[in-house]
Parts: structure tokens; sequence; C-alpha cells
């Protein structure tokens, strides 16, 4: 039932054939000589030796900076986690979180009840430490994206045999009630005798949902296409919905991501005028959750700009539980999988996002003006004004940003952008114009804080066919995701987020290295533990080390987790298995405290293959008859603590 692997896809850009991009790839043998990457390409042609990797357990004679025992490949109903380490259970689907709410009562949900309880399905988490401007790792604010509902399974006595028709089983209670499990939850916690809980009764915590009041700023804001019957100046909007990926600013707010929003919506596009954007976007006219059934403003033939509001990125202010939360235009609209912050040499900062569907691109940001340490509103304003970007790999490694600027090359009212603010609306039909380079579905994207390089991790695309592969995209019908790394000039502190041209290679091809027709490729000494697929999300802890948590091994009868990777040094692309989620669950938004000795983990959407809320594969994390399986964050901890990895 998830509705979190897309099928639509779109013809692009033509990409050069596979022979093509194969002989070009290899020329560059000198370059990457090696590499992970250069063995990666080498691998997937016909005729090369497959992989290199036996099934079995491999003796690691290998330095990893990654020091732990790493856990046994286990799926089962719940939750497993490294020896000498713990996971516990911390924050809970319906778990009451602002002051008065009532205590989680699944056949009784209401979207009164719903709105002061922590959300659904927990996807992105940041941790903002408390007091503002300190780093402490004992006290924070816990933020954390709720994506979508599943009524299939959060309803008692809901019966909808397929996706089909759950959207028209759903009753409008349900519906206000899915309304107010998505969005965003702020919690303030502490970690009292090496022990992390929720604050009782905290000022701070606070639920934003889909009936939320925000604004929209930014050079899209009050454009014509934002404007609606209910907000004739296009510049105020109701709530978030579709939050998936995230980030923090240095400044201290959060950045959450609306993702597939569009699905949320009915209606036929082929009505209205927004007919050539939204398909684009891959809008289909399902009403999939009901809503248009119940709520004009999800329809986009009754509505049609309502859908334009949504699918950009969010910022929020945790630290002022009144805060109106703002969408940011600048940073473009898509399906916005994450916004990673990262404040370059000349104080500017770059913003760096995936774009999450089949074929679809990697885009940066960067502010126009510089981050002010010292003065906090100043920022605010900060991701309002500065140019976005467009990634275009080319097949000798080097990589171009295309700046999506109206007037500049194709981008203009002949081509049907009338000004920045259309240009930043339909981000993606202005991408296509500049070529930009169609990728196997882009999900997080962060910068490693030691090197200064950045990864996206591109899930998955079963969907490429044989003739559209490209170097960056390298194995046709990829079901198991890779990790590409960007590298500017410049290393660590003095690497240039704001260049015009990178260098690029391929980190890890994802998927079982014992099985050659996946073309999988880690380093040698990786275990039948240690190997993963389908990355989704990435968290780079203090030293440097990346964490990749997966969504989809359960499509291969394995659980999905947290794997933890050296991205240098003799151990490159060695991941190793910390985490696993219980059935049917993906892990998301790994986010560690300052110290790195605090790991948390959303576990979401677990029993969601199950097809009703009788039949439930598990009911993590209660094991409780009476209590629907709960999407939970989970708490890594060291026994006796210390940095998580070793
Ligand atoms: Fe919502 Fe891209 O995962
Ligand atoms: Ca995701
Ligand atoms: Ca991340
Ligand atoms: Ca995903």
């Amino acid at each position: 039932m998830t509705r979190h692997d897309p099928d639509h896809i779109r013809s692009k850009t033509t990409s050069p054939n596979f022979r093509t991009v194969l002989s070009e790839r290899l020329s560059r043998r000198d370059l990457l000589k090696g590499s992970a990457a250069m063995a990666a390409a080498s691998a997937i042609a016909p005729g090369f030796a497959g992989s290199i990797f036996g099934g079995e357990a491999i003796a690691g004679g290998t330095q990893s900076s990654l020091t732990f025992t790493e856990l046994k490949r286990v799926y089962d109903k719940t939750h497993h986690v490294a020896p000498g380490y713990r996971a516990e259970v911390l924050l809970r689907w319906g778990d009451a979180i602002v002051a008065d709410a009532a205590e989680f009562d699944p056949g009784q949900q209401s979207a009164a009840s719903q709105g002061r309880q922590f959300g659904y399905n927990n996807d992105f988490v940041g941790y903002l430490p408390l007091p503002f401007g300190s780093a402490s790792s004992e006290r924070g604010l816990l933020c954390v994206n709720h994506e979508y509902p599943s009524p299939h399974i959060m309803f008692p006595g809901f019966i909808a045999k397929d996706d089909e028709n759950l959207g028209k089983a759903v009753t409008a209670q349900q519906v206000e009630v899915c309304k107010a499990a998505m969005g965003h939850s702020i919690v303030e916690i502490e970690k009292k005798d090496g022990k992390w809980a929720a604050v009782a009764n905290s000022p701070l915590s606070r639920r934003i949902t889909a009936e939320t009041e925000m604004v929209i700023a930014g050079p899209a804001a009050g454009h014509d296409l934002l404007k609606t019957a209910a907000d004739p100046a296009g510049t105020q909007v109701k709530g978030t919905m579709a939050n998936c990926g995230g980030g923090y600013t240095p400044w201290g707010t959060i950045l959450t991501c609306e993702e597939f929003a569009y699905e949320f919506f009915g209606g036929d596009a082929a009505k209205t005028a927004n007919k050539e954007s939204l398909e684009r976007m891959g809008y289909e006219p399902a009403d999939y959750y009901g809503f248009a059934r119940f709520d004009e403003r999800f329809h986009v033939e009754k509505e049609p700009n309502e859908v334009n509001r949504f699918q950009w990125v969010v910022e929020i202010d945790p630290y002022d539980a009144k805060s109106v939360p703002v969408k940011r235009t600048a940073l473009g609209r898509m399906g916005h999988e994450g916004a990673t912050v990262v404040v370059n040499k000349d104080g500017r900062v770059a913003v760096y996002m995936g774009d999450d569907d089949h074929q679809e691109y990697l885009y940066r940001f960067v502010s126009a003006k510089p981050f002010n340490p010292s003065d906090r509103t100043a920022n605010m304003g900060l991701l309002d004004e500065g140019v976005l970007s467009v990634a275009k790999f080319e097949a000798d490694g080097t990589l171009n940003w295309l700046p999506l600027v109206h007037g500049e090359g194709p981008l203009t009212q002949a081509n049907g952008f009338a000004d920045q603010g259309e240009v930043l609306i339909k981000t993606q039909l202005a991408a296509d114009k500049l070529g930009a380079t169609a990728m196997d579905r882009p999900e997080d994207f962060e910068t490693n804080p030691v090197s200064g390089r950045v990864y996206a991790v591109l899930t998955k695309s079963a969907k490429r066919k044989p003739d559209k592969v490209d170097a960056a995209n390298p194995r046709p019908e990829n079901k198991w995701g890779h990790v590409i790394e960007m590298i500017p000039p410049g290393e660590g502190k003095e690497a240039d987020h704001t260049a015009a041209q990178y260098k690029w290679d391929i980190l890890m091809l994802c998927g079982d290295p014992s099985k050659p027709e996946t073309h999988a490729k880690f380093h040698p000494d990786t275990t039948a533990d240690g190997f993963f697929m389908t990355p989704d999300n990435i968290a780079f802890d203090p030293k440097g080390r990346m964490f990749v948590a997966t969504d989809g091994m359960n499509d291969f009868d394995l659980a999905d987790g947290i794997f933890a990777v050296d991205t240098d040094g003799p151990a490159r692309a060695l991941p190793k298995a910390l985490f696993c989620c219980p059935t049917d669950a993906e892990a998301t938004g790994p986010a560690f405290t300052p110290d790195g000795a605090t790991m948390f983990v959303s576990v979401q959407h677990p029993a969601e293959g199950s097809e009703t809320i009788e039949a439930l594969s598990t009911r993590w994390p209660d094991f409780d008859d009476k209590i629907p399986p709960r999407p939970s964050v989970v708490v890594i901890t060291r026994d006796g603590g210390g940095p998580i990895g070793g």
C-alpha cells in the first residue's frame, strides 16, 4: 500500500546510450584509478567480471573507523541494534506532546486529539539544542516530519482492500484526522540518568498540520498562479503535507520538505489551465486519500491553484512556538526530499535538495547574502534571495550547476515562463529545458562536515531503460540504488559550495554483492550482514562518517535499517549494519546530537504492507491487540555512552 514509490515516468532529454556512456566512462580509467566508481563502471560492462564478492561474510582486515560489531542480518516483527548498543522507542504516533492533549485512543481519534499528539509516519528528524545557541547533547527540540497517513492500518474497522478504494472508503472524520496526522512535530526532549524522554507540557512542544496557517515568501509570493478564492493575494496558505526529508539551518530553523503533496488532490488536471505542470509533476486524478471528496480546496477543477501552493520547502522557527511557518519559494517546487544547508567559506549558504521521483534532478540553492552568526533575525529572510541551480553530470567526471534564472537561456516568456515566479512554480519544466541529468530518484543530499564533499543518495529506479543509462546512473532497471559523490573545488572548510563546476564520482552501487546480476559494488570487505540497498536518508556524524537509512529492502525480504560507512580512508565504501526495522517499516531521518553520542531514527510505516488492520504483519512497538502498529522515533545510544559507531 505504500504511496512512497512513485510509479509514473515521463520522457526527458535523451540520454546517450549505454555503450557510449560506458566507453566514455572507461576512458576515465586514469582519472579514477583505484576508486569505487571505476570498479562500478567496469562491473556493469557486459563481458567484464561480475561481482567479486562471495555471499559469505568476509573477515574484515581493513581498518574501518567504525569499530562496532555489526548487527547480524535479521528481519522480524521488531527492531534490532548492534551488540553493545540500545535502541529505545522515544516517541510514538498518538503520544500526547502538546499540553492538554488527549490520551491516544485508536478507536476515537479526532482532528482535535490528533492535532495535539505526535503525528503519523514520522520521517525527517532534526535535533536542535536547548537553549538556543548552546551545543547541548542532553536537552533539545526534536523536530520530526509526518509524511502521510495510512488509513488502512490507522483506523480499527477500516476496510479498503486496494489503493483505488481507499479514498472512497475514508470518512469525513477520518480525513480530518489524516490532515491532523501530517505535517510536523516539535517536541522538547531531555536526557536524564542516561535516558531520553519528552518533557511534559513544554511550552515549545508544538504540532503543525495540514491546517496550520503559513505564509508564502520569496520570488513566487503573490504570483497569479498561487492565488485562490480563499487567498486572493497568493501569500497565505493552510498547512503543509507530505513532509518527507528536511534539514536545519545554522540560525536554528527547520526546513521541512513537501514531497508528493499532489497525492492529496483529486479532479481532472486536463480540465484545468494547470494541466501541463500537473502532468509533469506526476499528478494522477486519484484522490487517493479522499480529501477532495470533502474539501473543495483539494479538487483541482474547483481550485486549480491550490496544488501550486504545495511541494515547497517550509521554514519553521522551533524556538518560538508562535512563529508562523514560511514556504520559501526561492528553493523551487518539486517532490522535495531534503534541504540540507552548508555555510560556504564566504558566509553565503548553499542548500542541497533532491527531487524524489524517477528520472528527476538534483538542485542547489545559493543565498545572495551571507549568514550573520551574531544576528538571528537578519537570517530569517536569507532563503528568499539567491540562485537555484540544477545538476548536469558529464561523462568526463565534471558536474555543472545550471542556474534557473528567468530570461537566461531558454527560460523565457516564449517558452512559457512569464517571470522568475513561474520558473520556480514550474521548476521541473524549467530544469527540463536546461538539459539537467535525470537521476534514479534523488533522495537525501548532504555535506560531509570533515571533507566538504557532498553526497546524494539515488534510492532506485527500476524504470530506467537500458538505452537511458548514463555515467551518473549506470545501471538499467536499477532496483537497488546508488550513492553519488560530488566534489566542490577546495577541501573541508575551504570547499566552495557556490562554484559553477564540481567533480563527481560514484561512491557505492548498492545491492547484494553475492548476486552478480546486481553489479553491486562496495568495498571488498563488505559482509553479508553489511551490504545495503535502496538508500533514502543520510546523516554524517561529527567525525564525517555517513549513516545511511534505507527504504525498500523489504521488497527483497530484508529489513530496512541504518548502515554506517566511511567515505574516506582505507575502508571507503565499507558499510556496516547498525540497526534494523520491524516488518514492512523503513528507516528514515537519522539525526545526531552534537556530541555524536545519540542518534534518533524514525521507524516509518510498520506493517504498511498489511491488507487491513485485522491482519497485521506486526503490531510494533506496543504488541498490544488493542493498539495498531505505531510509527515511532527510536533513540540509539551505546552502553556506557560514547560516540555512535565508535
Ligand atoms: Fe518520501 Fe522520498 O521519500
Ligand atoms: Ca525519503
Ligand atoms: Ca539527512
Ligand atoms: Ca523513499
